[in-house]
């Protein structure tokens, strides 16, 4: 039986919904509350018991490499200072069981393009994909349920949820019947389909698990919805010959890739903040 012990975070686009903040640093480092986006992904992998995090990178970027990088200089001065607290807090960004690699995606070709940068240090086996955009508040993590999901059925698993019709052109769009109270059978996939014409509404939020063979298929895709090498279309190829699951997780998802969506998340990791909710929480009592 395989086990998932390798993710990876395609982390190279512009984040242009989000200039001028994006200008110089990555939209991955933008923080809800006091952590950035991209290390709420990385815990949500090791929950799932994920130990090799493979970041695909580009320009800009830098900044990721640095946060998951031991800091000499500022854990220096917080020992000094007796700052032991906030020591800890720097120290335990990542676990140190844990490998961070990073691959240059050298031209902004697609999120396919992306996922297939990664095969040198995935090779053969089961993978997950992370989104950090989709931020999703679950218990347990969503990947540590698909984890469990991919453990029962071992084939590709796509993280749904059902979104408004009017909002099927923003995601890649399953059609699909049910197998178990959470899991569906897909027999369709499209990117980014007009409400008119979606096989449904239930839409793919950031989160998969998928089999080795996807490379095969990423590496024939064409470029296809707005003129990028496009995951779903891998993942359409590859249902032609392995068996594809949707699983509905359970969690609150953010789409931290809006702004809106972005507010939404502060607004509800502020409520849970332990060190904030209960002024927080009269704060917004007093704009009501
Ligand atoms: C990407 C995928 C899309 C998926 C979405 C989830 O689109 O291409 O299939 O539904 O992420 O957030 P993007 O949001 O990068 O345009």
């Amino acid at each position: 039986m395989k086990k998932i012990t390798k993710a990876v975070f395609p982390v190279a686009g512009m984040g242009s919904r989000f200039l001028p903040a994006t200008k110089a640093t990555a939209k991955e480092m933008l923080p809800i509350v006091d952590k950035p986006l991209i290390q709420y992904a990385v815990e949500e992998a090791v929950a799932a018991g994920i130990t090799d995090m493979v970041f695909i990178t580009g320009r800009n970027k830098r900044a990721i490499e640095d946060h998951f990088d031991k800091a000499y200089e500022l854990e220096a001065t917080l020992e000094a200072q007796g700052k032991e607290e906030l020591l800890r807090v720097v120290q335990s960004v990542v676990p140190k069981h844990v490998n961070c690699i990073y691959i240059r995606q050298a031209e902004p070709l697609g999120l396919g393009h992306a996922v297939l940068c990664a095969q040198p240090v995935i090779q053969n086996e089961p993978f997950a994909v992370l989104l950090a955009d989709d931020l999703i508040d679950g218990q347990p993590s969503v990947v540590k349920q698909m984890v469990d999901v991919f453990a029962q059925h071992q084939c590709s698993i796509l993280g749904v949820q059902d979104v408004p019709r009017a909002h099927t052109k923003q995601y890649g769009i399953v059609g699909s019947t049910s197998l178990s109270l959470n899991v569906e059978k897909v027999h369709t996939i499209v990117e980014k389909p007009q409400p008119s014409v979606a096989p449904s509404t239930l839409a793919v939020v950031g989160r998969y698990i998928l089999t080795p063979r996807i490379f095969h298929h990423l590496q024939k895709v064409q470029a296809g919805a707005g003129g990028e090498i496009q995951l779903t279309d891998g993942i359409a190829a590859l249902m032609s010959e392995e068996q594809l699951l949707a699983y509905r997780f359970n969690g609150v998802r953010y789409d931290c890739g809006s702004k809106l969506g972005y507010l939404q998340a502060q607004v509800a990791f502020g409520l849970k903040h332990q060190d904030l909710r209960e002024e927080f929480a009269a704060y917004l009592q007093t704009l009501s």
